[in-house]
């Protein structure tokens, strides 16, 4: 739930280390820190932040930053409030060891008791302070290396970590290692220089040759010699060296005020990306390599089971619709958070749908793994290359939407719901489920989608203008039916987590079964309302809040003059088939949220205790 950065080479590690931060900061921000190795005084020089990493720059300010070694971290604080004392990184009683941690050692109160035992005394309220502080007490009641009580301490520790650890005493070896947290190593030429990071964004700009660490592996990264993988047991494994090349402007925000807003607007070009040598209209065919490869296993399921939190859940809300519609095989739509302790149903047979942004959802990740050990095949949907989900599926679509940093997801979601619309059209063109007419009319369409979102952007200006008049608002109420259900919950979830106001969804049906209780003159209602077979019924719906003097915002398909005629505001998506309609519909939600927490001058790509990767449970 944190960024970690950690370098050890010939250059100046510092700026290494905060621009990796600030890359990362997205995954947490709450208090960052750095320890430097400076060899010339076999000095470590610890700087400390409450706030955000810019926080940190100033704190060390004017002090000596040199050092070719060095450890960074970005917190969201689980144990202990973000203050300095528990901002990593955290130092062993002796001075001698620095350690950077993500995640939580769940059994770190015990374990705390037992070295206080020992005379250990403690700085912060952390439970990542007691793992320096055992590995300490291992290194030196046991006279080993630093890489040995960093082995036998993890053995010891129950939890999510992904950790870089440095030692005085070895001022060339930076040893990381992890468990059900992200952990990557870049390799410099020749093993000359480490780079090491929660994901490969504060790499990429070095070396594309990158390791991810397996769980319960600890590497020990040495300048000018080769990485050297082992497991808890102290066996050698052999380091995996991935080629990864990201686009670095994707990296950066390209000129807009926030990561979101830029990740809004760029959804027409990655959504092409993510269409991308799958979607051949010329050949009139959708191609995804996960169904050639697993046709059989996938026409034969019993039902397919989605798993995934957040955004990504509402993702598979929409589609359970489209498999359920075009290939008629069951979809079930679980939280992972309550698919894992469910005692679920599933075994041989059935496909779990993994649906995840960044991969290293802890939910999702445990869940799946549930559903493996029960005989499921795995099958994720994607957006992080070599992510630990992406590493636990059986086979898989990678949603290629490039990386988002923003907090709130917005071309994730629309690059899960194409991939969705890929899955189903190609399980249904193998099953014969849909007619050639269709399948071909859809694809055609599908095709268009990226222009059409274009023509939805262009209302950005009055998107703007309309947030102004509801940014004081203190509810919201979002409404929609068919595939655009899952809109209204998506729309209403963006609102809540930048804006702070609170939003709900519903089947705009269920209105009447008690929310419509909630509606006055200050309640606004944001009705998804483009043509398909119920949309007479959802402007019955309006009727119900318009007679209740509900303010009413629509989103309609273009050219509708009846609904502009009856509510306070309407915006217009270019016409499509009622399937694809989330890909246009969700765009002015995801404006509007946007635009009103600006207004609300709040922190739109970092809101209040929020992270991007939810590492923990
Ligand atoms: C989305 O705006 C949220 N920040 C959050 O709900 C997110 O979708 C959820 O945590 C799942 O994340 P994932 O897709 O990376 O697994
Ligand atoms: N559990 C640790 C803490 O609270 C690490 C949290 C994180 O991943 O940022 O400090």
């Amino acid at each position: 739930m944190c960024g970690i950065v950690g370098y050890t080479g010939c250059r100046e590690a510092y700026p290494i280390l905060i621009k990796g931060l600030h890359r990362l900061e997205y995954r947490g921000y709450d208090s960052a820190g750095t320890a430097l190795f400076s060899e010339n005084y076999g000095n470590l020089n610890i700087f400390k932040a409450s706030g955000k990493v810019s926080d940190l720059e100033k704190a060390a300010e004017g002090h000596d930053r040199s050092g070719s070694m060095g450890i960074a971290h970005t917190r969201w604080a689980t144990h202990g409030s973000p203050n300095v004392a528990n901002a990593h990184p955290h130092v062993s009683q002796s001075g001698d060891i620095t350690l950077v941690h993500n995640g939580i050692i769940e059994n770190y109160a015990v374990l705390r008791d037992q070295l206080k035992a020992k005379g250990f005394t403690f700085k912060s309220q952390t439970d990542t302070e007691v793992l320096v502080q055992l590995i300490e007490f291992i290194r030196t009641t046991q006279e080993t290396d630093i890489v040995n009580a960093v082995r036998l301490a993890l053995t010891k520790a129950i939890g999510a970590y992904a950790i870089v650890v440095m030692d005085k005493r070895t001022p060339d070896v930076l040893v990381a290692a992890r468990n059900a947290s992200p952990m990557v190593i870049g390799i410099g030429e020749n093993d000359s220089e480490f780079f090491i990071a929660s994901d490969a964004s504060p790499i990429a700009e070095y070396t594309n040759r990158m390791v991810y660490l397996n769980d319960g592996e600890v590497a020990v990264c040495v300048k000018g010699s080769p990485l050297k993988v082992l497991n808890l047991e102290n066996d050698s494994v052999e380091a995996k060296v991935k080629k990864v090349n990201l686009d670095l402007n994707m990296l950066d925000k390209g000129g807009f005020p926030h990561f979101m807003l830029k990740e809004i607007f760029d959804q027409p070009n990655v959504l092409k990306d993510c269409l991308r040598g799958r979607l051949l209209p010329e050949h009139q065919r959708v191609i995804l390599s996960a169904v050639t490869e697993h046709r059989e296993e996938l026409l034969n399921a019993k039902r397919f089971i989605v798993v995934s939190c957040g955004t990504s859940w509402h993702a598979g809300l929409i589609g359970k619709q489209l498999i359920e519609d075009f290939c008629q095989i069951p979809v079930e739509v679980a939280y992972a958070s309550e698919f894992r302790y469910a005692n679920p149903v599933v075994g041989p047979g059935d496909i779990v749908i993994a649906i995840s942004q960044s991969g290293e959802t802890a939910d999702t990740l445990a869940a799946i793994n549930l559903a493996k050990a029960k005989g499921a095949m795995i099958f994720g949907i994607v957006n992080a290359v070599g992510s630990s989900i992406a590493r636990h599926t059986d086979t898989g679509t990678y949603i290629h939407v490039g990386p988002e940093i923003g907090v709130a997801s917005t071309k994730a979601f629309t690059g899960q719901v194409t991939v969705l619309i890929m899955l189903a059209l190609a399980l249904a063109h193998e099953k014969k489920s849909i007619s050639t007419a269709s399948y071909q009319e859809v694809l055609a369409e599908l095709a268009l989608i990226p222009e059409k979102i274009e023509k939805v952007l262009e209302q950005n200006d009055k998107i703007k203008t309309l947030a102004s008049r509801y940014a004081e608002c203190r509810n919201f109420l979002y409404l929609g039916r068919g595939v655009n259900y899952p809109v209204a919950l998506e729309g209403a979830l963006k609102l809540k987590e930048i804006s702070y106001i609170h939003a709900e969804g519903y089947p705009a049906a269920e209105m009447k079964h008690g929310p419509i209780a909630l509606v006055d003159e200050d309640m606004p209602v944001v009705f998804i309302a483009t043509h398909h077979q119920l949309y007479e019924k959802v402007v019955s719906n309006m009727q119900e809040v318009i007679a209740r003097k509900g303010k009413i915002l629509a989103i309609v398909t273009e050219g509708d003059e009846l609904v502009k005629k009856m509510v306070d505001e309407v915006i217009e998506v270019p016409q499509t088939l009622n399937c694809l309609a989330p890909l246009l519909t969700v765009i002015p939600l995801q404006i509007l949220a946007y635009h009103i927490a600006v207004a609300k001058g709040l922190n739109v790509d970092m809101p209040r205790n929020l992270a991007k990767s939810v590492t923990v449970e």
